[in-house]
């Protein structure tokens, strides 16, 4: 009986002994020592069976068993290595790093010539009291147009060559916002009435037309404006705007003229034009010379937002303004062409003198171009 178990127990031991020696990998080997050595291993079944034997057979078969484990055991820790070895070498085989090769070169770049007129403008008009605020770039129809008394069948939405998305289950279709103006109605409807005295904020953000050539993109930057309070008049929308001008374009003396026009969401609604001089060759100069440049369009914010949004206007009055910042970029820099804008090229900015030209430093981290 002893001596049978005996024999059963050495060839299991070199079954398994080889068995490792045939595995192929570092499974293979964690299956094996799962099947001999695991919790309901061959080898520990046995062990677990000793208790059905008498005193002296169980120490010999618990030594014997001992000895084949610890021999197991061995042998898999062996492999185990064996293997790892097998694994860094290969790796060192095929992984080179060729320790010689010139390194990468990640050239410095700067702030991107848009934020770094969203950066002045957030400064200069918070210098007159405005706050900074932000809305979403998917409008639905009802702030981007209606809440601005621009209704379903008005001509400008047309003009606005909008970019829809696709209906939802209602049929409802939002869209990329057109401009930034929708955020004037959200931002009005969060206004307490009974603890309110008088708002200022600037909206700066990203704005959609299906337009594309030397100075329209799909995607563009505009910023907007909105003062609201109990007196506020035309008088406060020139100030406010002939001083933004003439702190933007640095010309203390700058002439700024205020054109009537037409927007549906103002009344009366003007255009603001800064004095220029247009040479032959296509160049601008800006603040001498007899032309005049359109900047912004603004106005006073029309009765009819301001009943929409629930607010008395005979009680509250506001202006309101819009700008492209393209446009305003290109203008300050003399950028004539738009689209290298979006194309993140470094000789562009040197070109422009945004990014020092001999500046090409080795570095990681924080580089390249972003608006
Ligand atoms: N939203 C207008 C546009 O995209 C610009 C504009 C004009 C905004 C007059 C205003 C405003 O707030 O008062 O062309």
């Amino acid at each position: 009986m002893i001596s049978e178990l005996k024999e059963k127990l050495l060839k299991l031991s070199d079954e398994i002994t080889n068995s490792i020696s045939l595995c192929k990998d570092l499974n293979d080997l964690e299956n094996i020592r799962i099947n001999s050595l695991g919790k309901k291993g061959t080898i520990t079944s046995y062990l677990k069976n000793l208790r059905e034997y008498d005193e002296v057979s169980k120490k010999e078969i618990g030594a014997l068993i001992n000895d084949i484990k610890d021999k197991v055991n061995n042998l898999i820790l062996e492999k185990k290595s064996f293997f790892k070895t097998q694994i860094l070498n290969e790796k060192l085989i095929t992984e080179k790093i060729d320790v010689t090769l010139t390194p990468y070169e990640n050239e410095t770049g700067s702030l991107h010539p848009l934020s770094r007129t969203i950066e002045e403008l957030c400064a200069i008009f918070a210098d007159m009291g405005f706050s900074i605020v932000e809305g979403p770039d998917i409008e639905t129809d009802y702030y981007n147009f209606t809440a601005l008394n621009i209704p379903y069948e008005h001509p400008a939405r047309q003009e606005h060559d909008t970019f829809y998305l696709h209906p939802d289950e209602n049929g409802n279709r939002k869209v990329l916002r057109t401009h930034t103006s929708p955020v004037q109605i959200r931002t009005m409807e969060k206004i307490d009435l009974e603890n309110f005295d008088e708002i200022r904020y600037i909206i700066p953000g990203r704005t959609y037309r299906s337009d594309h050539d030397a100075t329209h993109s799909p995607m563009f930057h505009q910023c907007e404006g909105l003062v609201l309070g109990k007196n506020i008049n035309m008088g406060h929308l020139k100030g406010c705007l002939i001083e933004f001008c003439r702190t933007y374009f640095n010309e203390e003396n700058l002439p700024v003229r205020f054109r009537p026009s037409y927007f549906p969401f103002t009344e009366p609604s003007a255009e603001v034009d800064i004095g220029c001089k247009k040479e032959k060759d296509g160049s601008l100069s800006i603040g001498s010379g007899e032309d005049w440049l359109e900047i912004l369009g603004s106005g006073m914010v029309h009765p009819r937002v301001l009943q929409g949004v629930g607010i008395d206007p005979s009680k509250y009055q506001g202006f309101a303004f819009g700008m492209g910042l393209e446009r305003l970029t290109m203008l300050k820099y003399g950028i004539p062409d738009l689209r290298p804008f979006y194309d993140s090229d470094l000789r562009w900015l040197k070109h422009y003198g945004f990014v020092p030209v001999d500046n090409p430093s080795l570095h990681s981290g924080l580089n390249g171009v972003f608006s």
